[in-house]
């Protein structure tokens, strides 16, 4: 039986992870959960799973739960019960599965209290990757990429010997908006931007799927993951997510893990690696689907692939600027105060004004924050 505590129960990937172990609940316990405000979903998760631990992180709604309705759950608060559930002795997997820049204290936690941690809140590779990197390394924490694009490449790069890899190609669905010209992306709402075509998501990430600031972090995810450079990681637009990306080795071979678009085959794989279980995923019908489709970007229409390019070529904490300008820009955008086409205006903004030449550490990433914060809202 594998212990799993989820950070981030009530969100997207959280809820699909909750649904593996309630398909398969003699591999999977829910040891410990986690959320911020979705008290009426966190409660129903709490009668179904009876988790030992949960954390609500915003403890001012600490009042609006009472522990006599859930006696085999003990409740923990804020960043400090974060850090003691993923402390835990019994926890075998840490799922991060926090939207933004919060799931990087508790994963910092996670890998000194060297678990494996299945990493989903990509914010965490984006902002802080190379720290991270070596923490794991030093406590032999082992992180497995849940991103469906970072699974794929895990999966092709089984049994592949050092210096084989060549060049990875992530492929970009291309959201909710990849049919609208340049033009078009001027009048664009929040409720046009959050209709994702093939993926079921949080809205943040669907608005970073809109703006492809999602691929550009996916970019720099997978040059700490996976160690190559940037020049050697190539995006490509393919719109069936059939895909999920592929790796080209030495020798001009190509590899792709493929699969309709469902999150728990990643997720999963995150729990049970090295090993498989059935997923109940439909089997691929090669006859049905007909043909692949592979797109170049347009970089004009896409400008935030470039500016995520940009900054982890420029490395130390302009990635980390990037991130969080886009958090906010994007949490603007969804409060109707912003266009969308404001969104890459102002992390370019940022990125040119922020000087980011400062060591990157996560002091200093959220030291940056409140720098970010008031020079985007100064902008607005
Ligand atoms: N969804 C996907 O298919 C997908 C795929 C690849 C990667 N990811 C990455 O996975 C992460 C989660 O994505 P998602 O789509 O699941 O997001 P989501 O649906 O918005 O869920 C976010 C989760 O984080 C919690 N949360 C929000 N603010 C928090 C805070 N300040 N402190 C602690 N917890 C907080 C939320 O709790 P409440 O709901 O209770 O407020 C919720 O449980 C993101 O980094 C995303 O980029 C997602």
């Amino acid at each position: 039986m594998l212990n799993i505590c989820i950070l981030g129960s009530t969100g997207s990937i959280g809820t699909q992870a909750l649904n593996i172990i309630r398909k398969n609940r003699d591999k999977f316990n829910a040891l410990a959960l986690s959320a911020h405000s979705n008290l009426r979903l966190l409660k129903e998760q709490l009668y179904e799973f009876k988790p030992k631990y949960c954390v609500l992180t915003d403890s001012s709604r600490a009042g609006e739960i009472d522990p006599k309705d859930f006696p085999s759950t003990k409740f923990l608060f804020g960043q400090e019960g974060l850090k003691q559930v993923v402390s835990l002795k019994e926890v075998d997997v840490v799922l991060v599965a926090i939207v933004g820049i919060a799931a990087l204290y508790p994963t910092i936690e996670a890998i000194k209290a060297k678990k494996r941690i299945a990493l989903a809140s990509k914010e965490v590779m984006v902002s802080c990757g190379e720290y991270v990197k070596g923490l794991a390394a030093k406590t032999g924490s082992q992180i497995i990429p849940v991103d469906s694009e970072h699974s794929a490449i895990f999966q092709c790069m089984q049994g592949q010997i050092e210096g084989s890899l060549k060049r990875l190609i992530l492929t970009a669905s291309g959201g909710a908006l990849r049919d609208l010209s340049r033009d078009q992306l001027e009048k664009v709402t929040p409720e046009m931007a959050l209709l994702h075509p093939n993926w079921k998501m949080g809205s943040k990430i669907t608005i970073d799927s809109a703006t492809m600031m999602n691929k550009g972090f996916e970019v720099i995810e997978a040059r700490h993951f996976f160690d190559i450079s940037a020049d050697r990681i190539e995006c490509v637009m393919h719109p069936q997510s059939i895909a999920h990306s592929m790796i080209e080795l030495k020798d001009g071979s190509v590899l792709a893990q493929m699969s309709y678009p469902n999150m728990e085959i990643p997720i999963m794989y995150s729990f049970t690696y090295p090993q498989r279980i059935e997923s109940g995923v439909p089997s691929l019908d090669f006859i049905a689907l007909k043909r692949l489709d592979f797109e170049a970007i347009d970089a004009d229409k896409y400008p935030c692939l470039e500016l995520a390019y940009r900054a982890l070529k420029a490395g130390e904490m302009y990635p980390a600027i990037l991130n969080l300008a886009n958090d906010d820009a994007v949490r603007l955008f969804l409060e109707g105060r912003i266009p969308f086409t404001k969104i890459p205006q102002l992390i370019e903004e940022a990125l040119d004004s922020i000087d980011g030449s400062i060591k990157c550490t996560p002091e200093n990433v959220y030291c940056i924050g409140s720098k970010v914060r008031d020079f985007i809202a100064a902008r607005v």
